[in-house]
């Protein structure tokens, strides 16, 4: 039996927050409070310290959140996040096919792999949804390296099987073969789960959406990751490739592949039609604001989201995005929402990065939450770093005379707004340290 005990103050969430409510209900905070974690799952939180069988980790003074999920992220554009002066289709063209041509080799799979998850447990994310690519040796690199770091990840080989450069193609039945042998091998091994994994409606044959959909209909529990509605031009190839269907977002439905366990990316020019599928087939969208800056796809709407109600997430969707930081991307979103008429708050935006995440993918009775019986994914983090971070945080802890403290909210938002991966500490995958190495407090003397 393994032991660890965590002090730090504890934040997380019981509920959804509204997107405005900086008072919301669903907020849990437990300052200074000990995380008592055994054989990888949290046995218990109190306030009063363990006894002197529980190894004890101090991070007083420190936050601790739920580990990070990050639903849409791709693992070879590292080689391209920040690449300069495109819209995402000649963006696709110049950096991102090339780039993910090299996958093909397994040896660049694997090294790939590797450095992809050692940097998303670095930036504090300790669960993903993954695009590897149409190599089934990506994904199997990715299942592997996962595996071998205890992580929650959600993968599969990219379909893809027209409008895409030679040696970036499948076809029907090779991609068949190649997602049958990964679902077999790798679905519900570990924490391992399999997403059919259609690149966009651009870049599937109708014939390989339907084989999408019925590797859906007979594997109960797989996901299907994918990409909506995100840039105008797209949109309108969709339109001129699927005459017949009502939306691109139909394309989907038609084809059997909306369905609880579907993460689509973007979704920023959709209709309420559109919208109300979403809600009715329990399928949900990664809202991705770092990326939409970036190739300047658009503002997705949030409010309209809670209105109709369908499920959000948030994604980093590096290399679109231009970085593995959940914190970074919130502080985006908190700025995509504002151009849309909505000041989300911290709460709303953590909780969409943690447990409504988990929610999202079904996973809230393993991870996203700092509750007995889930599996200790978590990361401690400093509540500033560098001198203007530490004099904001000191002027919202009431320490800058004559300003009066702040809100806890306001303490935290100014932490989500300011923070990234150099305020980390510490990462857990159940349980275990993979992430920086922790610096502890010592005891007073
Ligand atoms: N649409 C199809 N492929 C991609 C991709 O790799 N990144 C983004 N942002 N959008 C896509
Ligand atoms: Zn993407």
């Amino acid at each position: 039996m393994t032991r660890r005990a965590l002090r730090g103050d504890l934040l997380d969430f019981t509920g959804l927050p509204a997107l405005g409510d900086v008072d919301s209900p669903a907020v849990r905070f437990r300052p200074d409070h000990w995380l008592l974690i055994e054989d990888g799952r949290i046995v218990a939180v109190q306030a009063e310290a363990p006894g002197e069988d529980w190894p004890r980790e101090d991070h007083r003074g420190r936050l601790i959140l739920p580990g990070f999920v990050d639903t849409h992220v791709h693992c070879p554009q590292l080689d391209v996040i920040a690449s300069y002066g495109a819209t995402l289709l000649d963006w696709l063209q110049t950096y991102t096919f090339p780039a993910e041509q090299r996958f093909a080799d397994p040896a660049v799979a694997r090294a790939g792999a590797e450095l992809f998850l050692d940097a998303l447990l670095a930036h504090g994310t300790t669960a993903a949804v993954v695009f590897a690519t149409v190599h089934a040796v990506s994904a199997e690199a990715l299942f592997e390296a996962a595996s071998v770091r205890g992580m929650r990840i959600i993968t599969g080989k990219v379909l893809m099987d027209r409008h895409a450069p030679e040696g970036l193609r499948d076809d029907v039945e090779g991609a068949r073969r190649d997602c049958e042998a990964q679902i077999a091998r790798w679905h519900g091994r570990g924490r391992n789960a399999f997403a059919v994994t259609v690149r966009f409606a651009v870049t599937s044959t109708p014939e390989q959406l339907a084989m999408a959909g019925g590797l859906l209909q007979r594997h109960e529990g797989l996901y299907m990751q994918t990409h909506v509605a995100e840039n105008l031009d797209e949109v309108r190839w969709v339109q001129e490739l699927f005459p017949q269907a009502r939306s691109y977002l139909d394309v989907y439905h038609q084809h059997g592949l909306l369905n609880q366990r579907s993460v689509l990316a973007h979704g920023i020019w959709l209709d309420d039609a559109d919208r109300a599928l979403l809600r009715d087939t329990g399928a949900h969208i990664a809202f991705c604001p770092s990326s939409n800056l970036f190739l300047g796809s658009g503002l997705f709407n949030w409010a309209e989201a809670r209105a109709v109600g369908h499920g959000v997430s948030l994604a980093s969707d590096v290399g679109g995005g231009t970085s593995l930081s959940m914190l970074r991307t919130l502080a985006e979103a908190y700025k995509v929402q504002a151009l849309r008429g909505t000041r989300m708050t911290a709460w709303a935006g953590l909780h969409a990065a943690t447990l409504g995440a988990a929610e999202a993918l079904g996973l809230a009775h393993e991870l996203g939450a700092l509750e007995p019986g889930r599996l200790a994914d978590l990361c401690v983090w400093d509540w500033a770093s560098g001198p203007v971070a530490e004099h904001r945080d000191a002027v919202a802890t009431g320490q800058v005379a004559p300003l009066p403290a702040q809100s806890l909210h306001a303490r935290v938002f100014a932490w989500m707004t300011l923070a990234d991966e150099r305020n980390l500490r510490a990462a857990y995958v159940a349980g275990q340290p993979r992430g920086p190495q922790p610096r502890l407090i010592p005891d007073p003397v």
